[in-house]
């Protein structure tokens, strides 16, 4: 890596970032912008959002490099997502970075969005001991909702993903059924700790059976069902926390009994992962916490920042595929299986 620094762009959704990071994994400097153009129509609408990245990134980059106490010409190469994502964010970002390589003549490096949630955990610093390969990665965010096994750079397998709704996008439409806001993860978890966890009888979807797919629209449509005697009068309080409460904890039970089974289905991993918005739910990680202590191997979530989406993973993904020697080429296909 020729100026012993990348600059890396995350642009596949919502948040636009920048990232500038030693060779050696060390952050020197990262910037988030979370648009909030998407919070008035209940959910992210792509071409906004294209349209966003594109007025924010030349800015966001410029602040970014200023941070770090360097200029572009010191940047040795240049990293963002290519997929997968909303088509484009990508190209935005993708194209933006790409330009600075050529106008450089530094490499670029295209880096898959779920690569870097799942490489994240191994930058340098975040664990100790540092993370080693084989683990188990549970990602879970508005996005994603998947158990992937991590075996090595490049050698990843998805062991189950969900047939319906993501995590987030469950928690998203609960909360709005209640009447909270978008993004509606923390205003639920904030309302549920009023609540009583076994007040209200919801679904736990698929709890019991075998592999780790996820499902979660039964469940929305469980609580869609309980709120429908109340039509338009205001619902109390206290139901609504009752409500809010016996959904998260239910959302925890099944996360739990999944990320059991891929633990059966991947015996040798030797931690549990969480990354993803969802993973800031503190039911949810005191609960997947106890799983792996349960089967004696380490749990692992990284600071949320660096949870959610972000570029300091895009630029860690890149850079241990630099070190493995196997870059993705530059196609925007979802290169890898996961
Ligand atoms: O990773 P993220 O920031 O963006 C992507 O979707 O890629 O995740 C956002 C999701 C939203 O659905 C949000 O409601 C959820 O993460 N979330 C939470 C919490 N904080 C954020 N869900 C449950 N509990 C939370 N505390
Ligand atoms: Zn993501």
């Amino acid at each position: 890596l020729s100026g012993g620094a990348l600059l890396a762009i995350e642009s596949s959704c919502d948040d636009s970032a920048c990232a500038i990071l030693a060779a050696d994994g060390r952050i020197l400097a990262e910037a988030v912008h979370s648009q909030n153009e998407h919070a008035p129509l209940g959910g992210v609408v792509p071409e906004i959002a294209a349209r966003a990245h594109l007025t924010v990134l030349p800015g966001l980059v410029a602040r970014t490099v200023e941070q770090a106490g360097m200029t572009l010409g010191e940047i040795g190469a240049f990293a963002a997502t290519t997929g997968p994502g909303l088509i484009g964010g990508l190209i935005v970002g993708s194209s933006f970075a790409k330009g600075l390589a050529i106008a450089r003549q530094r490499p670029f490096i295209a880096v898959n969005h779920i690569e870097a949630h799942a490489l994240t955990p191994r930058l340098p610093g975040l664990s100790s001991p540092p993370l080693s390969f084989p683990y188990l990665l549970l990602l879970v965010s508005g996005g994603h909702c998947q158990c992937v096994a991590v075996r090595g750079i490049g050698n990843y397998e998805k062991l189950g993903g969900t047939i319906d709704d993501a995590a987030g996008e469950a928690f998203d439409k609960v909360a709005k059924l209640l009447g909270l806001g978008w993004p509606g993860g923390p205003a639920l978890e904030k309302l549920a700790r009023e609540g009583d966890p076994t007040a209200v009888a919801l679904p736990r979807p698929l709890m019991g059976r075998a592999g780790c797919e996820f499902s979660f629209s039964g469940l929305k449509t469980a609580v869609a069902r309980v709120l429908a005697p109340y039509g338009r009068e205001p619902l109390p309080r206290q139901h609504a926390a009752d409500i809010a409460a016996s959904f998260q904890r239910n959302v925890a039970d099944v996360m739990a009994d999944r990320a059991e089974n891929a633990l059966g289905m991947a015996p040798d991993a030797s931690a549990l992962v969480v990354a993803g918005g969802v993973a800031a739910n503190g039911e949810l990680r005191a609960r997947l916490e106890t799983v792996a202590h349960q089967h004696g191997i380490r749990f692992v979530a990284p600071p949320l920042r660096l949870c959610t989406d972000n570029a300091v993973m895009v630029g860690w993904a890149a850079l241990e595929r630099l070190r493995a020697r196997s870059t993705l080429d530059l196609g925007m296909e979802d290169e890898l299986a996961v």
